[in-house]
Parts: C-alpha cells; sequence; structure tokens
C-alpha cells in the first residue's frame, strides 16, 4: 500500500543525496507542488534552501500576501519579488495563448536570472513538477505537446544550475496526501491546481488590464460561494473567463454593451481528462447574480459544458 509517511522520509533522503554542497533556489507559487517541494527541501538542508516568490501580477486576489505568510508561518523565509509591471507592459495587446505563455516564461526567466544573482551560493533548483506535467509538455517520447506549461523544464539551461524534482512521478491526489502527512494546512492540500503563467490563461484574446480585473473579481466570487455550498474542495478546478464577445445589457435604466464572463468549473483525477461539474442551478444563480451586479462591465455569464477532451481545462 502506498503510504505518505514511508515518501516523505525517502524523498528527504533522496533531496541530501542530491544537493550535496552550495544552496537549493524554490519559486514557490503558493500551489500544493510548490509548496511541498518547499517544506520537503527545507526539511531536508535547512536554511540552504532559498524560497522565492516571483509576482507576475497574474494572481487571484490576495494570493501573493497568503503564499508569503504561510510559508513564514511554516518556517520558511520567503524572498519576494514584484515584478508585476513588467509583466503586465508586455503581454497588454497580446492575443495569441503560446505568445502570452512565451512572453510570460521569457519574462520568469529574466526576473528569476536577476533574482540569482542575490543568492551567489544557490546550485541547484527545486521544482514541483508532476508526472502529468512532464507527459502534458511532451517531456515524455510520443507523448504529444499540448501547451508549454511555462513551468515544465521552462528555465533555461544556461541558468547551469541542477534540477531537483522531487515530485515528477507523482500525481496530484498524492501530492495533496504528502501536504497532509507533512501537516500542511488544509488552505494548501485542497488548493486547487493554478496555472504558472496565472489568469493570463483565462483571458481569450487580447490581454487587457481591465479584462484581468474582470477574471480576478469574477474568480473570487466563484470560489467564495462554491466554498460557502461545501463544493469547492470537491472540484478540480472552478474558475472564470473572460473574451471580447459582448452582450447588450441593462443595468438600472440603461442600455449597456458588457464583457460575457463563463464560468468554468471541473471535475478530474488528474488533469488529463476532465467533466464539468454539475452545479445545483442555486449556486449557478448566485455567482451569476453576483458577477453581473458586482462587475459592471459584465452583462451576461455562461456555464461551460464541455469535457476534456475535447476541450482542455484552461482556455488558452
Ligand atoms: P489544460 O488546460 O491543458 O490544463 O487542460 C491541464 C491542467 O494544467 C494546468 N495548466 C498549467 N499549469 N503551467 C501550469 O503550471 C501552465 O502553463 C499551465 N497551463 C495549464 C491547468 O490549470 C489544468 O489544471
Amino acid at each position: 500500500v502506498w503510504k505518505p509517511e514511508d515518501q516523505i522520509g525517502k524523498l528527504i533522503e533522496e533531496i541530501r543525496k542530491e544537493v550535496k554542497d552550495g544552496d537549493i533556489i524554490i519559486g514557490v507559487s503558493g500551489g500544493v507542488d510548490s509548496t511541498v517541494v518547499a517544506v520537503l527541501v527545507h526539511m531536508a538542508v535547512g536554511e540552504r534552501a532559498k524560497a522565492v516568490f516571483i509576482d507576475h501580477g497574474l494572481f487571484r486576489e490576495g494570493e501573493p500576501e497568503q503564499v508569503v505568510k504561510l510559508l513564514n508561518s511554516l518556517g520558511i523565509k520567503v524572498y519576494y519579488v514584484d515584478a508585476r509591471e513588467r509583466f503586465l507592459k508586455r503581454l497588454e495587446g497580446v492575443s495569441d495563448c503560446e505568445e502570452k505563455r512565451r512572453i510570460i516564461g521569457e519574462t520568469f526567466a529574466e526576473v528569476f536570472t536577476e533574482t540569482l544573482s542575490k543568492f551567489p551560493e544557490v546550485k541547484y533548483l527545486a521544482q514541483g513538477t508532476l508526472y502529468p506535467d512532464v507527459i502534458e509538455s511532451g517531456a515524455v517520447k510520443g507523448a504529444d505537446k499540448i501547451k508549454s506549461h511555462h513551468n515544465v523544464g521552462g528555465l533555461p539551461r544556461w541558468f547551469n544550475l541542477k534540477l531537483i524534482e522531487p515530485l515528477r512521478e507523482f500525481y496530484k491526489d498524492e501530492v495533496r496526501k504528502l501536504a497532509r502527512a507533512l501537516g500542511l494546512p488544509d488552505e494548501v492540500v485542497y488548493r486547487h491546481p493554478f496555472p504558472g503563467p496565472g489568469l493570463a490563461v483565462r483571458i481569450i484574446g487580447p490581454f487587457t488590464r481591465e479584462k484581468l480585473e474582470i477574471v480576478r473579481k469574477a474568480t473570487k466570487i466563484i470560489e467564495e460561494e462554491l466554498e460557502k455550498g461545501g463544493i469547492l474542495r470537491k472540484v478540480w478546478q472552478a474558475f472564470a473567463v473572460v473574451g471580447d464577445d459582448k452582450w447588450v445589457g441593462v443595468k438600472g435604466d440603461r442600455r449597456t454593451v458588457g464583457y460575457i464572463v463563463t464560468i468554468r468549473v471541473v471535475e478530474s483525477e488528474d488533469a488529463m481528462t476532465a467533466d464539468w461539474s454539475r452545479l445545483p442551478y442555486e449556486v449557478i444563480e448566485r455567482i451569476s447574480t453576483r458577477i453581473t451586479s458586482e462587475i459592471p462591465q459584465v452583462t451576461m455569464v455562461t456555464y461551460a459544458v464541455t469535457t476534456k477532451p475535447p476541450s482542455t481545462i484552461e482556455p488558452c
């Protein structure tokens, strides 16, 4: 039987064996994967583990603050890098998904390089890559590349850092079990996967700050309502998407042309396949009412009802 407790000791042992001398840097994102990696590496080599959080401005509301606070509470110091403007400026007006991902990946590598110069003793890079990430990025021979996940082998080789990926043979549910066995709080254990390129992949068409704010606010509403209904933890992911199509609405007595926000809630084991969640109508109704009343630019809310395949989970 697979027991998380048995894995922890083994993983720490492996990290210690691999990380012989020098420091190890971990890019944390608040997700269960990078948090588990940060904790394992910290357990393995103590203060030689350097956690870095790069804020690309594409996180959910309050997320950067929460991440830093959480890791600090676990005794792990976090070096916070505010790179928001650099990312957002470069993304403005960019439509193509892969182009957005490329810009984010490149900018991330750039900011990471600058950050690295602050830690001269670093020789290793730890990442929370999971088994499905390895497959979907085409890193496994014979697998087709579906999307360029910017965190899978995404950092250029010239970093000269040795890559440590303790979770590369694990599935998400196993990582959650590890997280629980490590005593991490529920907010981490049950945290939904969140793409490396953040909210940018949930904006269809040209990237604008307005659409980013719409997606951010709508996502918060979706998460809050699902949490209230006791549903959030039971689904794989739940978020908002916005594009360029407009819908004529009446707000107050005035005709307004507004955005359409799509709710995407899916159930999945490992993100390779996914089903849309059969949410109770009342929950969809509350989310819809709140989105149109709390976000002035939105006049229509839709619900995404396509499985993966043929769709993917994220729109971009
Ligand atoms: P798709 O949209 O391809 O997504 O069905 C599968 C899972 O991967 C997440 N995802 C990403 N995760 N970097 C990540 O770390 C990325 O670039 C990325 N793109 C998609 C997505 O949220 C879903 O859970």
